[in-house]
């Protein structure tokens, strides 16, 4: 089959589409045949080697993390997936044709492969993150860094949850911030002033590590009311780095429950045939987005 790998961390010229064996679904896996890969920044920050910790990895390594397709094997002790049954989900190796998954869902409907494969990572970053900022119905949530992919995700989550956001994106997003319910401005000189004058900020996110985070405690006025899963540096300023992830299954599941209900759509801004992976890393490192990224293995016909 096809994959993307790496054998040295490096830029996107590390990345090599080779012929690789196949996997295959070990004891609570299933195998799929991937139809779309979601695009998520760790996917290239792995590949640098930034953040090994955090997710290690040996190389040679595969790339990505989300997926979308068709079960094509069931591993031992796995239960109500069958052969042929649509999923989405998250594993490892995503862009290539087949790929092994340890978390996943039935794939709601009306969704298309490419927009299923944009959600699983970023619903459990959104979901961990306004639970652990501990925002509450009626109160006002900061998102610095909202048209992203996680940040699409928190919107509409905290929309849901009955929490006001106000949210700060780049000037061409603003209008896609307001049809997901936030507030909108534009980050950049003067932005902490128009904040302010869209009223007071009970909690704050930061999901683009834009060196924000002062301005983020001074709007809250408490260091413990803000959170950080961009900026390493925010613990030394006294706010929490959020990093560990985990919480899939409910994710997916609430995911599903969300878009069920009309209440969530995470845009898919571009796609790429397998063949482009590499500029899909391009396109992410260079920081900015409406939505999601996703890497096209099978197209509809296929
Ligand atoms: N720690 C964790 O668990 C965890 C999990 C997931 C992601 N992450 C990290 O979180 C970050 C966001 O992930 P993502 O998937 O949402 O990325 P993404 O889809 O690429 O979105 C990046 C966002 O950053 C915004 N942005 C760029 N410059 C900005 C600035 N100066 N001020 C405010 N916003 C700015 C962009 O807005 P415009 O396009 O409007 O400019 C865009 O909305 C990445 O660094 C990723 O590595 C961490």
């Amino acid at each position: 089959m096809k994959k993307w790998s790496f054998a040295e961390y490096g830029g996107p010229d590390v990345l090599q589409l080779i012929d690789a064996e196949e996997p295959h679904a070990g004891p609570g896996q299933v195998r799929i045949a991937v139809r779309a890969a979601g695009v998520n920044p760790v996917d290239w920050r792995v590949r640098e080697g930034q953040i090994l910790g955090a997710h290690p990895v040996e190389l040679p390594a595969g790339v990505g993390l989300d997926a979308a397709g068709t079960v094509d094997e069931v591993g031992e002790g796995v239960q109500g997936i069958e052969v042929g049954d649509h999923v989405f989900g998250e594993g490892s190796s995503t862009y290539a044709e087949y790929a092994v998954l340890s978390a996943w869902a039935l794939m709601p409907e009306g969704l298309t492969f490419e927009e299923a494969a944009g959600y699983p990572s970023v619903m459990e970053t959104a979901l961990r993150v306004i639970r652990e900022v501990e925002v509450r119905p009626g109160e006002t949530l900061l998102v610095s860094g909202a048209s992203g992919g996680v940040g699409s995700a928190v919107l509409q989550i905290a929309r849901a949850q009955g929490i006001t956001v106000i949210g700060t994106a780049g000037a061409a997003n603003q209008d896609y911030l307001r049809s997901l319910g936030a507030v909108a401005t534009t980050y950049g000189e003067g932005w902490v002033d128009r904040v302010r004058r869209l009223g007071p900020v009970d909690a704050a996110l930061d999901l683009a590590g834009s060196g924000v985070i002062s301005e983020l405690v001074e709007l809250t006025g408490d260091p413990d009311k803000v959170l950080s899963i961009a900026d390493l540096g925010a613990p030394a300023l006294g706010v929490r780095f959020s990093g560990v992830a985990g919480s899939v299954p409910d994710a997916l599941a609430e995911a599903s429950d969300l878009i069920a209900r009309g209440m969530l759509r995470i845009p898919v801004e571009k796609v790429y045939p397998l063949t482009e992976a590499p500029a899909a890393h391009v396109d992410s490192q260079a920081g900015h987005s409406l939505g999601r990224r996703v890497v096209v293995v099978r197209a509809a016909a296929s």
